[in-house]
């Protein structure tokens, strides 16, 4: 697909959500190229007394230059609503994020917020969650966590995360490549994953944190699923 029409579709998604907060909410911001859309638009409609909290560094810095309130997420206790793009979206509403490594930060703002949006193009919507699957480790233990794990690689040259984990992919326990379905069924393998104790985090959402998903298309138009 183009680049345009891509980015087109990314923008409808964001634009539509970016009419979703209220005055005076306090709402979650996500991370990546479709969010990028999302902060202009939130920043046009002006709402009095927006408070957010910003899932990453890049998001706060974007968000904060358009004039949109950004606080230390230490100020605040609770989110009306979060909004973030998604790298998968599965028909059981288990969703895939990390792949710009901001998953772990992510995963606490959208489990603080009433509501989650995710916004996505249709490229995100898969059969069945694929590899792979990104994760936060702790640099103490980390080759007993890998060992542990399986099939997980670290992302070269990848920064850490703001909270200093090491961003990593677990990759499947039947070394399934790029694109494959996993050989786990994602329930299993989230409670896997949250029983290593090297594991800060994982990209796997479950259906409870996921309200809405808003899918854009090239033309403008949108589609809400599981609103
Ligand atoms: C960041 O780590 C990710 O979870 C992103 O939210 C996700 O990869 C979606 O990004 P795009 O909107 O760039 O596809």
């Amino acid at each position: 697909m183009a680049v345009d029409a891509h980015a087109a579709e990314k923008r409808a998604a964001a634009e539509h959500a970016a009419g979703i907060p209220e005055p005076g909410m306090t709402l979650g911001l996500g991370t990546g190229s479709t969010v990028a859309f999302l902060l202009p638009a939130l920043a046009r409609r002006q709402l009095d007394g927006l408070v957010c909290v910003a899932t990453s560094p890049a998001t706060e810095q974007a968000a904060l230059a358009l004039g949109i309130d950004v606080r230390p997420f230490d100020e605040i206790d609770r989110l009306d609503l979060a909004i973030d793009g998604a790298d998968q979206v599965s028909p059981g509403s288990w969703i895939v994020k990390g792949a710009g490594g901001a998953h772990v930060r992510e995963k606490v703002v959208a489990s603080a917020a009433e509501r989650f949006v995710v916004i996505v193009s249709p490229d995100k919507l898969v059969e069945a969650v694929r590899a792979p699957v990104p994760v936060e480790l702790l640099e103490f233990g980390l080759r007993a966590t890998i060992r542990s794990l399986g099939d997980v690689r670290l992302r070269v040259g990848a920064p850490r995360s703001p909270d200093g984990g090491l961003i990593a992919d677990w990759w499947g326990s039947g070394g399934a490549g790029a694109g494959a379905e996993l050989d786990v069924d994602p329930a299993e393998l989230a409670v896997a994953l949250d029983r290593e104790a090297g594991v800060i985090g994982h990209g796997l959402f479950p259906p409870e944190l996921v309200h809405d998903v808003i899918v854009g298309y090239a033309d403008g138009r949108t589609e809400t699923l599981f609103g």
